[in-house]
């Protein structure tokens, strides 16, 4: 047995060790707004949040998560209660297709949740491995500066919340689980 918790709920799994924490995500708990891109760690649209770092689980066992705290995108806000970096991507228009995009919140929000006034060059390290077909970079920047902005302005903390079973979609915004 692999315990760990994940968006906030204690959990345990009875599978092979080596099965990548993504499909354990998305297979078994049935949570599939993280994407398969590469499988190979290069694109980032699987990233999650391991202990608070953006990790790409593609190719992460879920044996290396016992213990862990695990954040996935469904984690991060709730239709009702955006993480402030959902509430910007909707008011910076930053989805086209939308397939990169959990992975780049989870990159993104991993990021602010460490450095709340990143630089351009801090924001640029951070989302270097999210790769986005659609070349949504300028809006992501964008939307991740005005949420600096407002954070720096209001002292507010940015941190994770929600829970197992809430699916939320960062592109439809609202419950629909994708595939
Ligand atoms: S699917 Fe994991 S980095 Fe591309
Ligand atoms: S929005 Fe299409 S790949 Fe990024």
């Amino acid at each position: 047995m692999i315990n760990f918790q994940l968006n906030s709920s204690p959990v345990e799994v009875d599978l092979d060790p080596d099965t990548p924490l993504l499909w354990v995500v998305r297979d078994h708990f049935k949570l599939k707004g993280s994407k398969f891109g590469c499988g190979m760690g290069l694109c980032g649209a699987c990233t999650m949040h391991v202990n608070g770092e953006a990790v790409r689980t593609c190719t992460l066992p879920v044996s290396a998560v016992q213990g862990a705290a695990i954040t996935s995108i469904e984690g991060l806000g709730t239709p009702d209660n955006l993480h402030p970096l959902q509430q910007a991507w909707v008011e910076h228009s930053v989805p086209q297709c939308g397939y990169c995009q959990s992975g780049q919140l989870m990159s993104a929000s991993a990021l602010l949740a460490k450095n709340p006034n990143p630089s351009d060059v801090d924001i640029e390290m951070a989302m270097n491995g999210n790769i986005c077909r659609c070349g949504t970079y300028s809006k992501i920047k964008s939307a991740i500066k005005s949420v600096s902005k407002s954070v720096s302005k209001s002292g507010e903390a940015i941190r994770t919340q929600g829970s197992l079973v809430e699916i939320f979609d960062p592109v439809l915004g609202n419950k629909e689980a994708n595939s």
